[in-house]
């Protein structure tokens, strides 16, 4: 290569006119003007407009036809000053262009599959394939830049608070997240199997015992679940664990991480404490754990009212064990449809729920399809609990306590983005407390609503050895951040007391050998000195999708997995030899072909 660059293609103003100078990079778009050859050369910091012109260089100008999209050349030339009216505002580099007078082609394209530079309505399942060319796109390049700044800013952030970074092992056992593991057959130990992490929850814990004190690392985490928009089998993770700390100063130090990212990577103050929200009151009022506080319409609690209804649908909940709740779209009925209101019922279909009903406001007095069913009081107290007046749109949900929760939260978004109320640059963090250690499981039996290794509230520790009832009931001394409606990380004050966890383990129905077997070394670290101990982990990727105001996890990440976990650029996971699994010992049985198709959300 002769001509190399003196500068980027995205760094040319008026300040260098007439100088001579070179560029590198790649051909976008390439437009023919009545003998002159415009094109915009581009590379990852920008686009210069070069300029092929007979008058100041005929052979240059020769060579422009033979150029296509995304060849790569070198140029040398003047930069010159755009003519009068002729300069592009919406181009840093718009005020000049660069005349050619050298040309060197560093390498041709085979004609792309799609218009990188316009590759918006392209199937994502082209663009994946050809990911190294969708890369070359700026947006999704910045998206990638705007990750490396902000795991640099969060690295110096923690290094500057006295943490230590540490690596721990890919190549582990099962840890209990909750998931399926992805396991690595060893071919030393035939028949035995590495876990690949789902996180490095027992190995952090472990260094607290070993006195690092501040633990962090930007690890990544394997889990085999079902992958939704914003999930991914492998993903990132900003863990960290503390020793000797509370709850609080855990969240101190996490809120001090966000004011500064927030700061750096968005130009945006955000105002501390964050809001703190209980798990219970976050379930009740946004039917979510993950309340998205960027808009109002929280849900209210009507079961009450309706205790001795003849309604036969809230009769019928309530006698099951169930709630009525709703939501009062503040003066919102004349932006509202009878076809909204309709619709709503088959969109609860999937959630399980069975019906929406609603009650409009009217200047000249309620109108809805139930009304009739309710008797005077129920309608006045209905109202002043809802404080509904003319003009609002009342809308509710009978079932069980999950539905409901499910259907208003989903129906809280539906309308809140209808509205306009949901915007993308708009950031509403919050802690969730108070999370019940336990949830019952579709038997009824106990899990862990984070893992089993949080610890519960001092104060409700005696509750473990009561009933099943009274375990639902044990708070932990646990914590997630919440950002825009998305969980964007979680961590707990852990069990450093062994015989805790062993009772922890017990109640979970894992049995002493088993935890013996899976968790020994854990139980023995806590035998030798564990100091009390509690940390988090942040989903690195989802706050990157927040933040860059994308909704899809793979805008984020350089090489992302579809929805079927594949790689369709490399086409993992791929078949291996026989000889390979020879030496693993491993035989391979396929039942069925899968045809669905990859990428459905
Ligand atoms: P948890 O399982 O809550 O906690 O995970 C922490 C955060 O990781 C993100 N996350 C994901 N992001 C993308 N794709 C996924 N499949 C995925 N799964 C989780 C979420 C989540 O809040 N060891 C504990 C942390 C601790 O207790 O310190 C843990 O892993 O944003
Ligand atoms: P039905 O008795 O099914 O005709 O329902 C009477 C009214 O109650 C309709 O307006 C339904 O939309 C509404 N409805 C039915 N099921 C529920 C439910 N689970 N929660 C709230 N409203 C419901």
């Amino acid at each position: 290569m002769k001509l190399q660059r003196t500068h980027t293609c995205g760094e040319l103003r008026k300040a260098q006119l007439d100088q001579v100078v070179t560029l590198n990079g790649w051909v976008g778009s390439y437009r023919d003007h009545g003998g002159v050859t415009f094109i915009d050369l581009y590379d990852r910091w920008g686009i210069t407009q070069i300029v092929f012109d007979p008058d100041h260089s005929a052979e240059a100008h020769k060579i422009a036809h033979t150029l296509r999209s995304q060849y790569v050349v070198a140029v040398k030339g003047t930069v010159r000053p755009r003519p009068e009216g002729m300069a592009n505002p919406n181009l840093a580099t718009g005020e000049i262009d660069v005349y050619v007078s050298e040309f060197e082609l560093l390498n041709s394209s085979k004609t792309p599959p799609f218009d990188v530079l316009h590759a918006g309505s392209v199937h994502a399942e082209t663009k994946l394939k050809y990911r190294y060319l969708d890369m070359r796109s700026p947006e999704l390049q910045q998206r990638i830049i705007f990750r490396s700044r902000a795991t640099n800013l969060i690295r110096s952030y923690f290094i500057g608070k006295d943490f230590v970074e540490i690596e721990t092992p890919i190549l582990g056992r099962a840890t209990p997240e909750g998931a399926r593991d992805y396991l690595v057959p060893s071919r030393v130990n035939q028949g035995k199997f590495y876990a690949l992490p789902q996180s490095p929850q027992l190995y952090k814990q472990s260094l607290m015992v070993s006195g690092f004190d501040r633990y962090f690392q930007i690890a990544r985490c394997f889990r085999d679940e079902d992958l939704r928009a914003e999930r991914q089998p492998e993903f990132t993770q900003v863990d960290l664990e503390m020793s000797f700390v509370s709850s609080e100063d855990i969240i101190t130090i996490l809120e001090g991480l966000f004011v500064g990212l927030m700061k750096e990577l968005k130009g945006v103050g955000i105002t501390l404490p964050m809001p703190r929200i209980s798990y219970q009151e976050a379930m009740l009022k946004y039917g979510s754990d993950a309340p998205d506080l960027r808009f109002g319409f929280e849900i209210t609690d009507i079961t009450d009212v309706f205790s001795k209804t003849s309604f036969g649908v809230f009769k019928t909940t309530i006698e099951k064990g169930g709630c009525i709740r709703g939501i009062n779209l503040k003066g919102r009925s004349s932006e509202l449809s009878r076809k909204d209101l309709d619709e709503l019922t088959p969109f609860v279909k999937p959630m399980r729920g069975k019906g929406v009903a609603w009650i409009r406001m009217n200047e000249d007095g309620p109108q809805s399809p139930i009304i009739k069913f309710f008797s005077e009081e129920e309608s006045a107290a209905l109202y002043a609990r809802m404080d509904a007046e003319p003009g609002d749109v009342l809308i509710f949900v009978a079932d069980a306590e999950k539905i409901v929760c499910q259907c208003l939260a989903a129906i809280r978004g539906r309308f809140a983005r209808k509205f306009g109320l949901v915007r993308s640059d708009d950031y509403a963090f919050a802690w969730v407390v108070d999370f019940p250690l336990f949830e019952a499981d579709e038997e009824g039996n106990p899990t862990p609503t984070h893992h089993p290794f949080t610890s519960p509230k001092p104060e409700d520790i005696h509750l473990l050895s009561g009933s099943r009832e009274e375990l639902l009931k044990i708070r932990s001394d646990a914590y997630d951040i919440v950002l825009n409606g998305s969980e964007i990380g979680g961590g707990s004050i852990r069990i450093h007391d062994h015989i805790v966890q062993e009772q922890i383990f017990r109640i979970l129905g894992i049995e002493e050998e088993e935890a013996a077997e899976k968790f020994g070394f854990l139980l023995d670290a806590l035998q030798y000195g564990a100091p009390p101990h509690g940390g988090l982990a942040l989903g690195l990727d989802r706050i990157m999708m927040i933040l860059s105001g994308t909704e899809s996890i793979r805008d984020v990440i350089a090489f992302p997995k579809t929805q079927k976990a594949t790689c369709l650029m490399t086409g993992a996971p791929g078949p291996v030899d026989e000889a390979q699994l020879d030496e693993l010992a491993i035989e391979v049985f396929v039942l069925d072909e899968d045809e669905d198709t990859d990428l459905d959300d």
